[in-house]
């Protein structure tokens, strides 16, 4: 196929979604009920929606038949054995806890293992793992190496966990620490993979100061095909096997199955501790729903099985990440600063560099996002000061990055959807310097960026 540059989406589409063509007048009216906050939008009113590769994929024609499967049983379901059996195949974990989706999965661990005077240590925190640590009381530490913060900083594994800052917090705090996390792909981060090499190193601070070991897998299939691509000894090793290092390498994991369980919804918490993992099941009775759904319906869960053994396709993954480099390529190459080297899921533009007008405080990335729909109907994600720039205290400070996230949503967009993307881009990012910041003017107390709402600079 290297013979060929263009991307062939190894599927034919069997079921189509009319999208609404909107204009920009439509938009401007949009925008202005929702507090320009893309979050508050009519899915209807978006173009192109690139907010999140979560739970927005096509399934395919073998996970809508093993739908039809679902075995609803409350108690031991023909479809959680299905499921269960999926999971094992490449995260052989003694104990698999089904939930709704990957925040369950956090909220139940972190009751049981956070609280207060705890720290918890990842490369870096996603947004819902982050709120979850720190409504329990517990305080989230991101180590990712000094690369990962550095957005045009070229480093192949721009995830992996600063080992030595590891040591150093284990050293000082080690009492405190109930587990390290590594988050694969690292998506705050901008979807950098963690080597194989990496996750070695941590697996062995870890043993030295008895510590487990739990992965953030959501994009498990993705990281795993970039150590096939980039680590040194690992080109053409079969994907699942590279999974099932991973895996032996942690004593459990939290999942969100709408990533790459190629599902529409689901997750999970898995592990080894018996122990942990009885108390974990009874928070998800009272939460959740019965230890063999979870909060799944049987047909969920075939969903799930099924996504599963898709997701490690070598086929598939190839042009995963080949059409996710095809936007970035793209962007880069008409000089706008994006994020590198590009991620498995999404590609990140630099709003902070590209709107250099515009003060961390009043906000460039949600500036630039708010752009990109109004001009062109693309929703992305703001990742920067109006997601994290709100400490505990209710202290307001710039933070790392001012990032717009463009997220693909899996076998959903074309190679024409992404050329339009490119296009409207480019042309938001000639006219950069008439963009304004914004205010805000109204906010909730957790995870703010959901909830709040906006108001143009004069
Ligand atoms: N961990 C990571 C690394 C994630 O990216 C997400 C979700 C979660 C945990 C939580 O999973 O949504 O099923 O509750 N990320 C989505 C995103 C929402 O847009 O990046 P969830």
């Amino acid at each position: 196929m290297d013979r060929w540059q263009t991307i062939v989406e190894p599927f034919r589409i069997h079921s189509v979604e009319p999208i609404h063509l909107s204009t920009v007048a439509e938009r401007d009216r949009a925008l202005r009920a929702a507090g320009w906050n893309l979050f508050n939008l009519h899915a209807r009113d978006v173009l192109i929606d690139l907010l999140t590769d979560s739970g927005t994929g096509a399934m395919s024609r073998d996970q809508w038949a093993a739908i039809q499967h679902g075995d609803e049983s409350y108690a031991g379901s023909p479809s959680w054995y299905a499921f269960l059996e999926s999971v094992q195949a490449l995260f052989p974990f003694r104990h698999v806890i089904p939930t709704h989706q990957g925040r369950a999965a956090e909220k139940i661990l972190f009751s049981t293992i956070g609280g207060p005077g705890r720290v918890i240590p990842n490369n870096t925190h996603f947004d819902t793992t982050r709120a979850n640590v720190e409504f329990s009381g517990a305080e989230a530490v991101d180590l990712v190496i000094p690369e990962g913060r550095v957005p045009s900083a070229l480093h192949p594994f721009k995830g992996n966990l600063d080992v030595a800052a590891l040591e150093r917090l284990l050293a000082a705090r080690g009492d405190d620490v109930p587990v390290v996390f590594v988050t694969i792909t690292n998506n705050f981060g901008g979807g950098q993979p963690v080597s194989l090499g990496n996750l070695h190193a941590v697996r062995a601070v870890c043993d030295r100061y008895a510590k487990p070991l739990f992965l953030d897998a959501c994009r498990f299939a993705e990281n795993a095909w970039f150590i096939r691509e980039r680590e040194p000894g690992q080109s053409g090793r079969p994907i699942p096997e590279i999974v099932r290092e991973i895996a032996s390498l942690a004593d459990g994991m939290t999942m969100s199955a709408k990533k790459d369980g190629l599902a529409n919804i689901g997750g999970w918490p898995a592990m080894n501790d018996d122990v942990l993992a009885e108390q974990c099941r009874n928070i998800l009775i009272l939460t959740e729903g019965f230890v063999t759904y979870g909060g799944l319906a049987g047909r969920d869960l075939e969903a799930i099985a099924q996504g599963l053994r898709e997701v490690v396709d070598e086929d598939y993954l190839r042009y995963r990440i080949r059409s996710t480099a095809y936007l970035g390529e793209a962007l880069d190459a008409a000089g706008i600063p994006v994020v590198k080297p590009f991620g498995g899921h999404a590609i990140y533009l630099d709003a902070r560099a590209l709107l250099p007008h515009v003060p961390p405080l009043a906000y460039p990335g949600q500036a630039l996002a708010v752009a990109l729909y109004r001009e062109g109907g693309i929703r992305g994600c703001e990742i920067g000061t109006v997601m994290f720039g709100r400490r505990p205290d209710g202290r307001e400070e710039p933070a790392a990055m001012d990032l717009v996230r463009l997220a693909i949503p899996r076998r959903t967009y074309t190679q024409s959807h992404i050329d339009y993307v490119i296009e409207v881009v480019r042309w938001v990012a000639e006219r950069a310097g008439e963009l304004r910041g914004l205010r805000i003017v109204q906010q909730p107390a957790v995870l703010r960026h959901f909830g709040a709402r906006f108001e143009p600079l004069p």
